[in-house]
């Protein structure tokens, strides 16, 4: 009788085993059970200057090094800077064609990371891309990194990158003056926040920014409040750029080095953007570990 048992319930098991494995062999043939392919893609606004190029390779290599096993592809949002790159012999996809190509090639689920410092009008616009491929169903999981700037933990790690990569000959009666790029968006805050919580530990870092607030005439008055003679200019976005390159550091009479030199305060300039340190990159890099352990 035990015996008798025994046997039926071996029975029992290997005929489940067997169902099991049928089940897996039916799912393989089919589209539901087709093999996962992750992805990931790296999307910024875009830059033509050549110098940017050490930003990008930075964070190419970056995540490449993080996730050797997941293939990285690239976009750009701008497709004035496409074009102009195009004219060169450069192709750049933007966001829905890479997306598109990726969900030709296979890719089952994919991580797109946004570059951009805060969650601004472009990086929403990027969650609407996201959002249109994640409604036809072109992959089984498609997820929005964060920009730099976003949750507390990420401020408090921008703080320590920003106060880390201020160069080591500054004094600390000199001021640093960061230079972020602003936007309409309500989410051009966030340059104000950062600020008062760099100033908790050294007050004299200042943030303000070309196309939001606060403005350059908010931080000269800042500055001449505080009697600083003397200032460090240092481009808070990720490439040294155009912005970086005229609005702050060039000599026509509305640069920021020009204006502030006229307010008594001399100028020493850092032509190199945030994407260029490994402070900033890792943060980056590593808002893609989030969507990544979601697959
Ligand atoms: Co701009």
């Amino acid at each position: 009788m035990l015996k008798q048992l025994k046997h039926s319930v071996l029975l029992a098991l290997v005929c489940g085993l067997a169902l099991i494995c049928a089940g897996n062999a039916f799912a393989g043939h089919h589209g539901k059970g087709k093999e996962k392919k992750p992805g990931i893609l790296l999307v910024a606004f875009g830059s033509s200057e050549a110098s940017a190029q050490v930003s990008f390779e930075n964070i190419e290599n970056k995540t490449r090094t993080s996730y050797p096993d997941t293939p990285v592809f690239w976009a750009f949002t701008s497709h004035i800077i496409r074009h102009k790159l195009a004219r060169a012999g450069k192709k750049l996809d933007s966001p829905e064609v890479a997306l598109s190509k990726m969900a030709d090639q296979g890719f089952t689920h994919v991580a797109v990371q946004s570059l951009h410092s805060i969650g601004g009008a472009e990086y929403h616009d990027l969650r609407k891309t996201v959002g249109g491929f994640k409604s036809m169903g072109a992959f089984e999981k498609i997820i929005l990194g964060y920009p730099l700037m976003s949750t507390q933990a990420d401020m408090e790690r921008v703080k320590a990158a920003i106060l880390n990569t201020i160069p080591k000959e500054r004094k600390k009666n000199e001021a640093v003056v960061l230079m972020g790029h602003g936007t309409h968006h309500p989410a051009n805050a966030f340059y104000a926040a950062m600020m008062f919580q760099v100033q908790l530990t050294d007050p004299n870092v200042f943030i303000g920014t070309v196309e939001g607030y606060p403005d350059v005439k908010v931080i000269t008055a800042l500055l001449r409040e505080k009697k600083i003679k003397k200032t460090w200019l240092m481009p808070f976005m990720s490439v040294a750029g155009d912005h970086a390159k005229n609005d702050m550091a060039g000599d026509e009479e509305d640069s920021w080095k020009t204006i502030l030199t006229k307010a008594g305060i001399k100028c020493k300039v850092v032509l190199k953007g945030t994407a260029e340190y490994d402070d900033y990159v890792d943060i980056w890099v590593d808002h893609i570990g989030a969507p990544l352990s979601h697959f």
